[in-house]
């Protein structure tokens, strides 16, 4: 479990802000204000170092056999560039697209898949990386679609998993780390399409959610667009 390290919080707005003291900057046109508000649940330090534990626990698995790493975009973005730059030995990477829409929701709705940039996996070694395990919903499908194409072992890797919310199951066979029931930014993860870029990963309180449902987002830099121009939903 990780420890929650509650930030300086001065004038509450719904938008988050790199910690001064650590950065002392913006980053991606966000811009620093004074007070910043963020719950900071693993640093860009922490995220390193479990990142390191997930590239060592897969090689210890499969040896120097080769893998393809299947990643899921969005979210699984940041964390596939991250985990391949680490793993030793022969890898190919492909990525695949899942949404459960959400925009200002914090619950899953229907899972939307895109699957055709995916190679031939008959045989292969095959890792499923994504960000957050949060109903299981996702990385269950997937699995099953990457087995069906007829890979010879679908292992799967999240960085995250939230604790008391599986609705299926099936368990991740690698986590990074274990996180309390709470809505999560950065580092891949968005709140309605704001805030993947943090280097760090932040949790959102019911204030902040209400506050941007509310259309008080102070994260002008940003649209938040609802769906692209094909009418298709976030990921
Ligand atoms: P599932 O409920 O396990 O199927 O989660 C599916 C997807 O929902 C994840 O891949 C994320 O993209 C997204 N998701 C779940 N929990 C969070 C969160 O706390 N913050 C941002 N995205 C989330
Ligand atoms: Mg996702």
């Amino acid at each position: 479990m990780v420890t929650r390290r509650r930030q300086r919080r001065g004038n509450r707005r719904s938008c988050i802000l790199l910690p001064p003291a650590r950065h002392g900057v913006s980053v991606g046109g966000l811009p620093v204000r004074g007070a910043d508000i963020v719950d900071v649940l693993l640093s860009a330090a922490d995220l390193a170092a479990g990142i390191d534990r997930l590239a060592a626990a897969v090689r210890q698995e499969i040896g120097h056999r080769p893998v393809t790493v299947v990643g899921v975009l969005t979210g699984g973005l940041v964390l596939v560039s991250d985990l391949i730059r680490r793993l030793e030995g022969p890898v190919q990477v492909s990525m695949v697209w899942a949404s459960s829409y959400r925009g200002t929701a914090t619950a899953p709705g229907t899972l939307d898949l895109r699957l055709d940039l995916l190679p031939d996996l008959t045989g292969r070694e095959v890792l499923l990386v994504d960000d957050i395990f949060d109903t299981g919903r996702t990385l269950a499908a997937l699995v099953r679609e990457l087995r069906r194409r007829g890979a010879a072992r679908v292992r799967s890797l999240v960085l995250l998993r939230k604790a008391g919310r599986a609705e299926v199951a099936m368990q991740p066979d690698f986590v990074g780390f274990d996180i309390p029931d709470a809505f999560v930014v950065g580092y891949g993860l968005d709140f309605d399409g704001a805030w993947r870029h943090l280097p760090y990963l932040a949790a959102l309180d019911s204030a902040d959610i209400a506050a941007a449902r509310a259309g008080q987002r102070s994260h002008d830099a940003e649209p938040v667009p609802q769906a692209d121009p094909a009418g298709h939903p976030r990921a």
